[in-house]
């Protein structure tokens, strides 16, 4: 049986509607009551039903709310409760983010024959770059470090709130592969493929490195409007991915300034050991391109522009139109906006005044 809206989970959170759907789960938009008329939004991930007898399944969506629930970030999606109802299915409690994702924002400027603003892109990079950086340096509670890889960097997984704020989501692959081999087996990875990196086609093993391509693959895709790697078959597209070959991307767009375009091919470098050792690396980089080449204030900027976009998709999240996900679309003008810098230095989302 399905949910509708208006069922209670867990005794405290009603599903309003569905929200979005991806390769495992179902989101839904939903409100905690708590009590004397308490309430607050959230967003509850259901395992869609073909996956609830799944073993596998069951247990990487577990390990899901589990890192999630460790990890607290202002750039991260936080993770606040995990229940099952009568019927045994699990369902994961999510920090509510009033915005739209990556790929929908990308998106509305390519529906508008636009291309978002090279500049925003970039702060949207740092904001995830800034939340990818905290689950890498994870310690555990003795100090020790206990890095958390995402895996599953994507423009789905990169939430925009309307406040500006850049929200990285979706652990779900997180650590589930280190205990699970049978995650690895080809097929049953939910991982899109075409933000893996090389030496993932060619079976290596998932590390910061892989992440930050990854990130490298989403910044460039945001900025061509295109899909990087793209093919009919996974077949083709692993292809292109093990052969790394990179499209120009300052032909696609040439307003971008040569410093940002050096930053994504260091990113998107075929060996691991030649991208940037850290996210923070890579953060401060881009960081740094913005601070040289914009006066106005990021944060305002990408918050307007998140509305703005909601505005011209008609609504809040536009629905996946395949499960793939990605950037489909390819836009024609570029735009740029302004960006303003205090004497400290970028003002940006996720920043703490
Ligand atoms: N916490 C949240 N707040 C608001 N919307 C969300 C939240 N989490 C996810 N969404 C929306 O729901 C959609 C579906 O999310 P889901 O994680 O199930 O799939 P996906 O990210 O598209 O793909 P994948 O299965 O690879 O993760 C997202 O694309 C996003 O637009
Ligand atoms: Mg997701």
């Amino acid at each position: 049986m399905s949910e509708r809206g208006g069922q209670v989970i867990g005794g405290k959170y009603e599903l309003l509607e569905k929200i979005g759907e991806g390769g495992m789960a179902v989101v839904w938009r939903a409100v905690m009551r708590g009590a004397a008329g308490f309430t607050r939004p959230v967003a509850v991930k259901k395992i869609k039903h073909e996956f609830r007898a799944s073993d596998r399944y069951i247990r990487m969506f577990v390990e899901e709310a589990r890192v999630g629930s460790e990890l607290a970030h202002p750039n991260i999606v936080q993770v606040l409760d995990f229940c099952t109802d009568d019927r045994g299915s699990y369902y994961l409690v999510m920090e509510w983010v009033e915005g739209l994702d990556l790929a929908a924002f990308v998106n509305s400027f390519a529906r508008a024959g636009d291309k978002a603003p090279w500049s925003l892109v970039v702060a949207i990079g740092i904001g995830a770059l800034r939340g990818l950086a905290a689950a890498h340096e994870r310690r555990r509670d003795d100090g020790n470090p206990a890095p958390v890889i995402h895996r599953d960097v994507s423009p789905h997984n990169i939430l925009l709130a309307g406040n500006g704020i850049v929200k990285l989501s979706d652990f779900g692959l997180a650590r589930a592969r280190d205990r699970m081999d049978s995650l690895t087996a080809p097929g049953t990875v939910k991982g899109k493929i075409s933000y893996w990196a090389p030496e993932i086609a060619g079976g290596g093993e998932a590390s910061v490195a892989s992440d930050l391509f990854a990130m490298g693959v989403v910044l460039w895709e945001s900025l061509a409007a295109e899909r990087l790697f793209d093919g009919a078959t996974d077949v083709e597209v692993f292809r292109k991915i093990y052969a790394c070959d990179i499209k120009p991307l300052n032909t696609r767009r040439p307003d971008i300034p040569p410093r940002l375009s050096a930053v994504l091919y260091e990113a998107l470098d075929a060996k691991p050991e030649n991208r940037f050792a850290t996210a923070r690396d890579m953060a401060s980089q881009l960081a740094d391109v913005l601070k040289k080449s914009s006066t106005s204030d990021a944060h305002n900027a990408l918050s307007e522009e998140i509305l703005r976009a909601r505005h011209r998709l008609g609504g809040r999240f536009l629905p996946r139109k395949t499960p793939a996900g990605g950037i489909p679309v390819v836009a024609s003008a570029d735009d740029s906006i302004d960006i303003q810098f205090s004497e400290a230095g970028t003002n940006l989302p996720g920043d703490k005044d």
